[in-house]
């Protein structure tokens, strides 16, 4: 499988065009270290079964004890069921549709993130206070928009500044994975001292490139422009930076806009960034460090800069998704002189 994984960024290039690559050896998190995950809880024959939907289908992978998780996650996993049951019993419950639950293993403790329809929160929330209260390093639980309870404010720290997340919001899916996409993030960045960071999430990379340049992050996600705005306001040791909410995919920053950063960030969703990708390759931008956990959309989006006069000096891949068919990829874009 890692072998697989190496080349599946070369060979999605090469299907585009772009052969000739420096691709770089795999890098593989270790086992335990996933620390953001989905479950899907749902009653079966008067039973919880808590566990991952499969790709494309309804059905329900059962998660009794797993490899890839982080500790926390992992001893978490009998409190979690005892909170669907909770949630999938409830009496005032018409329609017993599933319940998600998002986990983030925080550096503080365990954020989690309970979606359910049709609950009376007001009726579920003591005696889900009390059963939550047993579950090991919890940081904060929250059932739909509603905060049931926050023991310790969950906390990320990227680079020198802490980030205090919203509920469910993306975060690389291991800390090993993380350090090795922002050490190639900031070698792709070079010496930039104006930077703009697309598709910024909380500021994984962000506040890491902010301690030697200013930074403009652009998010579409407006409880993660706030976590990013006020972790800004309070943090030291950062340079000028400024936090906007944007659609990216409706409203690319122009080729105009791009006009004052030597270098940008670029780590879409899995779709890609087909209309913001072809801003950059018309801008006058020398550099572009890009992030993809999709190799397919990577090498259209890649097609595009080359097309734009960029040069892919390298590809990275890292594998934070073991035991599955995904891989990441980092990579270095620049304008020859
Ligand atoms: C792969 S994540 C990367 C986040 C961040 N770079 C990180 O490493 O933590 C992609 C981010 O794009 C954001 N996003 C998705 N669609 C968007 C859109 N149309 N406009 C702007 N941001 C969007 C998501 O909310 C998410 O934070």
């Amino acid at each position: 499988m890692a072998g697989w994984k190496a080349e599946h960024g070369g060979r999605a290039l090469r299907h585009r065009g772009i052969g000739e690559v420096d691709i770089r050896p795999i890098v593989t998190v270790p086992a335990a270290s996933r620390r953001r995950v989905s479950f899907t809880a749902r009653m079966i024959a008067g039973q919880v079964t808590l566990g991952f939907q499969a790709a494309r289908s309804h059905r329900l992978v059962a998660v009794e004890r797993c490899e890839i998780l982080s500790a926390d996650i992992a001893a978490a996993l009998p409190g979690l069921r005892q909170l669907a049951d909770l949630l999938l019993s409830e009496g005032g419950r018409k329609k017993k549709s599933d319940v998600r639950i998002s986990v983030n293993d925080t550096d503080t403790g365990l954020d989690i993130l309970l979606l359910a329809d049709g609950i009376d929160e007001f009726a579920i929330l003591p005696p889900l206070t009390e059963r939550a209260a047993a579950l090991p390093k919890l940081a904060r639980l929250s059932l739909n928009d509603t905060l049931v309870m926050c023991p310790h404010p969950p906390v990320m720290r990227f680079g020198a500044v802490s980030v205090t997340p919203p509920p469910g919001a993306f975060l690389q899916a291991s800390g090993a994975g993380e350090t090795a996409l922002r050490g190639l993030v900031l070698e792709a960045l070079g010496s930039a001292r104006r930077i703009a960071d697309l598709f910024a999430g909380c500021g994984t990379f962000s506040f890491p490139a902010a301690a030697g340049a200013q930074l403009v992050a652009v998010e579409g996600d407006a409880a993660m422009v706030s976590a990013l705005d006020h972790a800004a306001r309070h943090a030291r040791g950062i340079r000028k930076f400024k936090a906007v909410r944007r659609d990216l995919f409706r409203s690319p920053l122009s080729a105009d806009e791009l006009k004052p950063f030597e270098a940008v960030i670029f780590d879409p969703p899995r779709a890609g960034g087909v209309a913001q990708v072809s801003q950059i390759a018309a801008s006058a931008v020398r550099r572009v460090a890009a992030v993809s956990c999709a190799p397919a959309t990577f090498a259209r989006d890649a097609r595009i800069l080359v097309d734009g006069g960029f040069r892919l000096n390298w590809v990275a891949p890292v594998d934070q998704f073991r035991w599955s068919s995904h891989i990441e990829l980092a990579a270095e874009f620049t304008r020859p002189d």
